[in-house]
């Protein structure tokens, strides 16, 4: 499929003022996407798990206007906030070919996260995932002949991937998987597209309580990280590990084989922060309080039997991941030992969920 699948089709009505609300979550890779070419293409599939608790709420003010330019504001918590605006310009110039109404109206954009903004959670998958739902259901609005269901998400995936690409992961849940790889029937590098095969019950509910050892702002950004591995001498190994390691994991989520899945998911934390490590410029998002917090996982698995493992994202938090059954003693665990390594004491108790959706 070529993106030319995502353009409009000429559309019949302009629609009168009025407004559209999405809820959309955050989502946490296993196998994770770190390398991207042309637009917004990924270098390897990656495989998230979709996010409850940690998500965004957006409402999509419309008004029909006539001149030919783009014009929104954006809000957060109902205060205006100009620095973002940016970002969101340079998402409807990339996505404007696909939904070329977006010049026939000024909008306003109104979110609220439910996590802090500054806890160093990456606002970018649940932001860009809810806005992009939005402009899909103004578009389903306009011209409801070509949207059918599947039709509909995987464009709401498409133009979240163009805000950001790990967003195109949040549409849909409890498993998505990013990017062409030859286990998954339907993936593409232009979506998400959500695992189909049967996932072993003891992965559906799966729970990632994230602690927030660092809220400031990160050193460097993904996107910069992303182009560092351009040209890194681990680039081509690390690319095709990636895929392997999917390709492992597809049995693993099936069977539920949790020690499996342990192996992967921490290798994959480490193998992204080690890619950091030897880029050039060379740098570390790692805190000594990531470390500790690692360690101590380590040594209360061993301890207890637990099957409490750990994943990173592009920073200093710690995404700790359980089965349901384990939720009160890792959750007294997290409490007692874990949480003396945040900063405030700060976490978020979260869950495998199941992607965005309209809000009446
Ligand atoms: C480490 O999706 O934030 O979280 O496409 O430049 O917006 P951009 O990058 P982004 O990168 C996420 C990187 C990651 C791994 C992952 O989510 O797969």
């Amino acid at each position: 499929m070529e993106d030319q699948y995502f353009i409009s089709q000429p559309y019949g009505k302009t629609l009168d003022k009025g407004s559209i609300s999405t809820q959309s979550p955050s989502n946490i890779a296993l196998i994770k996407y770190w390398g991207k070419h042309g637009n917004q293409l990924p270098q390897n599939a990656s495989l998230s798990f979709t996010l409850s608790e940690s998500y965004t709420q957006t409402t999509l003010f419309f008004e029909p206007k006539t001149n030919r330019e783009f014009r929104f504001e954006v809000y957060l918590d109902e205060k205006h906030q100009p620095d973002f605006e940016p970002k969101i310009l340079q998402f409807f110039e990339r996505i404007e070919k696909y939904v070329p109404f977006i010049t026939d109206y000024a909008f306003r954009i109104h979110t609220h996260n439910s996590f802090p903004h500054s806890s160093g959670i990456a606002s970018s998958a649940s932001g860009m995932s809810a806005l992009a739902l939005c402009l899909v259901e103004l578009q389903k609005q306009m011209d409801d002949i070509k949207n059918t269901e599947n039709y509909y998400l995987q464009k709401a995936s498409f133009l979240a991937r163009l805000g950001s690409g790990s967003a195109c992961r949040s549409i849909e849940g409890p498993v998505v998987v990013w990017g062409k790889h030859p286990a998954v029937a339907g993936s593409s590098d232009l979506y998400g597209c959500v695992l189909k095969e049967k996932i072993h019950p003891v992965f559906t509910d799966y729970r990632d309580t994230i602690l927030l050892v660092d809220q400031d702002q990160k050193e460097v950004s993904s996107s910069q990280g992303h182009s560092l591995m351009q040209g890194h001498p681990f680039a081509e190994v690390r690319f095709s590990q990636a895929s392997q390691n999917l390709h492992k994991l597809l049995d693993v989520l099936q069977v539920g084989d949790v020690s499996g899945f342990i192996e992967i998911i921490e290798s994959e934390a480490l193998t992204l922060h080690a890619m950091m490590m030897t880029s050039i410029p060379y740098f570390i998002l790692m805190k000594p309080n990531t470390l500790e917090i690692i360690k101590r996982i380590w040594d209360f698995r061993r301890e207890t039997g637990s099957s409490v493992c750990f994943t990173l994202d592009a920073g200093a938090n710690v995404h700790v991941l359980f089965p349901e059954r384990e939720k009160e003693t890792v959750g007294n665990f997290i409490k007692e030992e874990l949480a003396d390594f945040c900063q405030n004491r700060k976490f978020i108790v979260d869950s495998v969920g199941l992607g965005a959706f309209i809000k009446s």
